[in-house]
């Protein structure tokens, strides 16, 4: 039975957001800017971290890692997203929503394994300052950032997996941009509540964990700068974790939000501004904090375009 019903559905369609074209029409170009400022502003990150001497630290290691990663997170969701506010045909095949949702949870997971492992970096900066440079090897950070993505693909595999084996039978309308989790769960016509357990535990324990380790590295951090005596000193150190707290603190606020309040208080459309939040503002602040708080980036940046100048 449960084969034959899969038949059934062979695409889904994205409902638009609104029936105002001009509010699709604006959607489509603020989303299109957002894009290719997030493009743009990750690959000068990406540059300026490989031609930069000063920016070979761990840290400028993790940072470039991240940069590649939004890149790719936001490519896989975007551009079908543009084409749906302007396009009439909003259909997606099955095997492109499969792709759309390995790849958007596969990097979401490795995002989340990847800011826990640079809040590890910060806090072995500033909690053991003597023991960081060898602690924090150049083959330790290699380590730490292959087993994030491992655990990202691993997990996009597991996930994308369980969603397209449940039988989908219609309705095939997904009411959000892009083939998240949620909204498809809602389509399965299955008693979903045993899967959205599963997907609730996934989601526990890879954005928790990371989470809480994150949370336990900070906590050790502001300890070690509350003991700072001098004010400049607390500052000075605090600034050089602070654009590392912000980016984290946006990513995982917005996906918390989304994905880990009950059932009871969803509103599909409350759901899909925020998804808009995480899949497309945060990647596009990433860059852009890094760049605008951190002075060795804006140092970075004024002596590549000095030496471009001068040459
Ligand atoms: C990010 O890390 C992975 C795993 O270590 C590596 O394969 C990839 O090339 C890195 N990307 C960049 C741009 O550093």
């Amino acid at each position: 039975m449960a084969s034959r019903n899969h038949t059934v559905v062979t695409q889904f369609f994205f409902v638009a957001f609104s029936n105002s074209l001009e509010l699709q029409i604006s959607l489509f170009f603020l989303v299109l800017l957002l894009y290719l400022i997030t493009v743009v502003g990750n690959i000068l990150i990406i540059m300026i971290t490989v031609v930069d001497p000063a920016l070979q630290s761990p840290m400028y290691f993790f940072l470039r890692n991240l940069s590649f990663l939004e890149i790719g997170y936001t490519s896989a969701t975007i551009p079908k997203m543009l084409v749906n506010f302007l396009s009439e045909d909003t259909s997606i095949s099955f095997l492109g929503c499969a792709t759309q949702m390995y790849f958007f949870s596969f990097l979401g997971i490795t995002e989340c394994c990847l800011l826990a492992a640079m809040a590890y970096d910060r806090y072995m900066a500033i909690c053991h300052p003597l023991r960081y440079t060898a602690k924090m090897s150049r083959g330790v950070c290699l380590q730490l950032s292959t087993v994030s993505w491992l655990i990202g693909v691993l997990m996009g595999v597991g996930q994308t997996t369980f969603m397209f084996t449940l039988p989908y039978c219609g309705p095939n309308k997904i009411n959000h941009f892009f083939c998240d989790l949620p909204p498809l769960l809602k389509l399965a016509c299955t008693e979903t509540y045993r899967n959205e357990i599963a997907v609730f535990t996934i989601a526990v324990t890879f954005v928790m964990v990371p989470f809480l380790l994150i949370l336990v590295s900070y906590i050790r951090i502001l300890h070690t700068i509350l003991s700072i005596p001098s004010a400049a000193g607390r500052s000075k150190t605090f600034s050089t974790c602070s654009s590392h707290l912000i980016v984290v603190t946006l990513f995982f606020g917005s996906g918390i939000v989304t994905y880990l309040r009950p059932k009871s208080s969803y509103s599909l459309n409350t759901d899909k501004l925020l998804s808009l939040f995480y899949s497309v503002v945060s990647p596009m602040l990433n860059p852009l904090i890094y760049s605008l708080r951190n002075k060795e980036v804006k140092e970075a940046v004024r002596r590549v375009m000095a030496r471009k100048i001068f040459i």
